[in-house]
């Protein structure tokens, strides 16, 4: 089968693998029908992680069900099926607790996996014609009816929308609420989409790429051009001087200053001014203990200049981590499916597999227009 292969810093190519099988009585085989490129395939891509050649990425993604093992009972050849990022065994006690990005068994030593990740296992990612879905009864959410016309906003329930939506619910996210979310990419832009639906009274967004904040405006947020002036005192200035009630982290460790320098510190700090005294920040977006590429010094060993004096002070709470997908995606789906949630509206581009290279080229240098791609593997078959 055709794939999209690690093979070094900015090296990605699409070449000949083995065809991805049923290897245990509880997988699922499924013929990918898009797949997604995520900010987080950036940090791998970017050669910031110790992602090993040869690793196939992707970790968005949905199709159709062309198999299932023996034991598989739910799931049905022919299904369309939405894969969390995250893969769960379904029996360990952090996934009997719907915490199924922190699953125990499927990643010994480390309490999470996930295809095609740098760190969380080893499972061949989904930017290929073919993927093996462990625990498929588990891991699979089958999609209703119209699974084909909304392909791509049900691809979103794999990572970014509920990713998003987790962002509102690690700051506890509550009906009236101001929240600012710092970043705008997909990412952002699904927390923006998830405290609306929440019913948050005012939303800013904040980021220096002005497409990008303007699908924020889509979504109904205020867009604050950081590159403008001061983030935090526009958000205070729309706050009264108080100070969003809840905070949003969907940037990540390679946050930048105006200058577009690295300052993994950055949105951190810039949370605990901005958001009130005993407010909450929800952390989604990533920060790792080992940066050894870093040009900061403490960032090499994970470390962080925190404010943690005024985080204090401010009697603020911060909550972190990977977005346990399961636990959401069935609930966004019937959002989806009854028109009362539209992830796709961030969609930029939808290409053939054979195309990822450049995308991922392009996505990574944040290129105007490049929001969100979607990589669409049968699309190769058609041109045969
Ligand atoms: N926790 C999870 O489960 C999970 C899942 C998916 C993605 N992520 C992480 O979320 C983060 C965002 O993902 P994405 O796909 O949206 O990535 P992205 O790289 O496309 O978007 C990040 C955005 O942040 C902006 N930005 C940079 N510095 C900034 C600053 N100082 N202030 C405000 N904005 C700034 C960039 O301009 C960019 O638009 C990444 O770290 C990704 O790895 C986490
Ligand atoms: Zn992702
Ligand atoms: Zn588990």
């Amino acid at each position: 089968m055709k794939a999209l292969v690690y093979f070094g810093p900015r090296d990605v190519r699409v070449v000949e693998m083995p065809d991805a099988k049923i290897e245990q009585s509880t997988d699922v085989l499924v013929k990918i029908t898009t797949t997604n490129i995520c900010g987080s395939d950036l940090h791998m891509y970017e050669g910031r992680t110790d992602m090993e050649s040869g690793k196939i990425l992707g970790h968005e993604n949905m199709g159709r069900v062309v198999e299932v093992g023996k034991a598989v009972a739910q799931i049905k050849v022919g299904d369309m099926v939405c894969l969390p990022f995250n893969i769960g065994c379904g029996h360990c006690q952090n996934c009997e607790s719907g915490l199924t990005g922190f699953c125990l068994t499927l990643n010994p030593g480390f309490a999470g996996a996930a295809y095609g990740f740098a760190g969380m296992g080893p499972f061949s990612g989904g930017q290929a014609e073919y993927l093996r879905v462990p625990h498929g009864d588990f891991n699979c959410l089958k999609l209703p009816e119209d699974a084909i016309e909304k392909e791509n906003d049900y691809v979103m329930l794999s990572d970014i929308f509920p990713t998003g939506y987790h962002a509102t619910e690690l700051a506890g996210v509550k009906p009236g609420d101001s929240v600012v979310i710092y970043g705008a990419g997909p990412v952002g832009l699904m927390a923006a989409h998830s405290a609306s639906i929440k019913g948050a009274s005012k939303i800013m967004v904040v980021d220096n790429h002005p497409d990008r904040l303007k699908l924020a405006e889509e979504f109904g947020a205020i867009p604050i051009d950081f590159s403008k002036g001061s983030a935090v005192e526009q958000v205070l200035e729309l706050t009264n001087g108080k100070g969003a009630d809840k905070g949003c982290e969907c940037v990540g460790y390679q946050c930048c200053d105006k200058h577009g320098k690295e300052h993994s510190n950055i949105t951190m700090n810039e949370l605990v001014q901005a958001v009130k005294a005993t407010g909450s920040i929800g952390v989604v977006g990533v920060f790792v203990p080992k940066d050894p590429k870093s040009k900061e010094e403490l960032q090499k060993e994970g470390h962080m200049d925190f404010d943690f004096g005024q985080f204090w002070m401010k009697g603020q709470r911060i909550a972190t981590g990977q977005a346990n997908v399961k636990a959401y995606n069935r609930q966004l789906s019937t959002l989806i499916s009854v028109g009362k949630a539209r992830p796709s509206l961030i969609v930029s581009h939808e290409l053939s597999l054979d195309e990822a290279p450049n995308a991922y080229k392009h996505f990574d240098a944040r290129d105007k227009g490049w929001t969100k791609v979607l990589l669409k593997p049968e699309m190769i078959t058609a041109k045969k």
